[in-house]
């Protein structure tokens, strides 16, 4: 298979590209990335110089380069490419706006023309907003709390609304909060360690009571994997791991894993709008087959462990120093769009 991966320097499509590239001796894979500030050539080091690899440089709202890339008829598009911090689309939406809701439509439109057969578009369970008690299944409405989680439940409807109305074969995830190596550290897990081994606080919202259900990425990126082979068309299909905690117990655990105590805990001033619980209903994706394969525990005491061996990664990024740091190691990373 030939796949457009979007969004594939990030964290999720970074262990997204890794773990196809590994698992599939024949697939080929071109990745289409903006390079935005959470973006990392540091994430595919290991396979920069596979042939079977290519980055392109670019904007999935910006219609040329996509229409290039998707004219070359890959066997399926992956869409990765999101503004996805909560935090900053409160602060300023507009970009959130543009990549997560314009962008997606000038993929779709591509898709459309080219007639791709695949096209996965990666949302959230943030779309669904909060739930008190229960689950949220693939068909319950959308009802998102912030610019961000709007912006992707938007998304999800204008691609639905390509199969409905062009019959464009698309398929969409909606995962729950994913944690693992290569994430930005400015979500919870990855800032809350980083912060700890820098012997700063974990900043815990409110009063840390808001529940997250926790999935390791190499679980979102097998369940992705396995939609993309055997999901329906015009399906949804939510991915959890069944692993709600609240965000005092995950940073309680970091702390406990970290040789920690609580006055390294700082609460501070929760986000407005900001959902007190998360939870899906994944028996549609049990039903088709697939189920994660990590042991929580054991996943975090691996990420935990990452973060400790890895802070050549993550200590520039803190810094602020990243941009810099990755222009000296690779110039500019990517390759001219005229060679694909
Ligand atoms: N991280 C999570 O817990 C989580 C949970 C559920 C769903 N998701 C979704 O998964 C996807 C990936 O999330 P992530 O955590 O890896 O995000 P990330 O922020 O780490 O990576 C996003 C990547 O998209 C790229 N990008 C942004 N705008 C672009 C544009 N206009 N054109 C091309 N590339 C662009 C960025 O440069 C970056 O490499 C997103 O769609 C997100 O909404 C994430």
């Amino acid at each position: 298979m030939n796949l457009l991966i979007t969004g594939g320097l990030g964290f999720i499509g970074s262990n997204f590209i890794r773990y196809i590239l590994n698992k599939y001796p024949d697939y080929r894979i071109i990745n289409l990335d903006i390079v935005s500030y959470c973006a990392n050539f540091e994430n595919l080091r290991d396979i920069k110089n596979s042939p079977r690899y290519s980055f392109v440089k670019g904007d999935i709202g910006d219609k040329k380069i996509v229409e290039q890339l998707v004219s070359r008829q890959p066997d399926a598009i992956i869409n990765f490419a999101a503004f996805s911090h909560v935090d900053r689309s409160i602060i300023d939406p507009d970009e959130f706006l543009r990549t997560n809701i314009l962008g997606v439509h000038v993929l779709l439109e591509a898709a459309r023309q080219c007639k791709i057969s695949r096209f996965i578009h990666i949302g959230t369970d943030e779309e669904y907003g909060s739930i008190e008690s229960g689950s949220f299944k693939e068909s319950d409405i959308l009802n998102p709390s912030s610019p961000y989680s709007s912006s992707k439940a938007a998304a999800s409807l204008l691609a639905l609304s390509y199969f409905k109305t062009y019959d464009l074969p698309v398929i969409i995830t909606r995962s729950s909060n994913n944690f693992g190596q290569f994430q930005y550290p400015e979500k919870l897990i990855s800032l809350f360690i980083t912060n700890l081994l820098e012997n700063k606080k974990a900043p815990v919202y409110g009063d840390g009571l808001q529940v997250r259900d926790w999935i390791f990425v190499l679980d979102n990126c097998a369940a992705i994997d396995y939609i993309l082979h055997h999901g329906r068309i015009g399906e949804v299909y939510n991915i959890a791991a069944a692993n709600e905690k609240t965000n005092l117990e995950i940073t309680r655990l970091i702390l406990n894993y970290l040789n920690k105590d609580e006055s390294s805990i700082e609460f501070v001033k929760d986000r407005p709008g900001h959902d007190r619980r998360y939870s899906l209903d994944c028996s549609k994706l049990r039903n088709l087959g697939w189920q994660p394969k990590y042991d929580f525990s054991e996943a975090m005491a691996k990420t935990v462990q990452w973060y400790k061996n890895n802070s050549q990664w993550w200590q520039p990024l803190k810094s602020g120093k990243y941009l810099e740091y990755y222009r000296k190691q690779y110039g500019t990373g990517a390759a001219p769009l005229e060679q694909f």
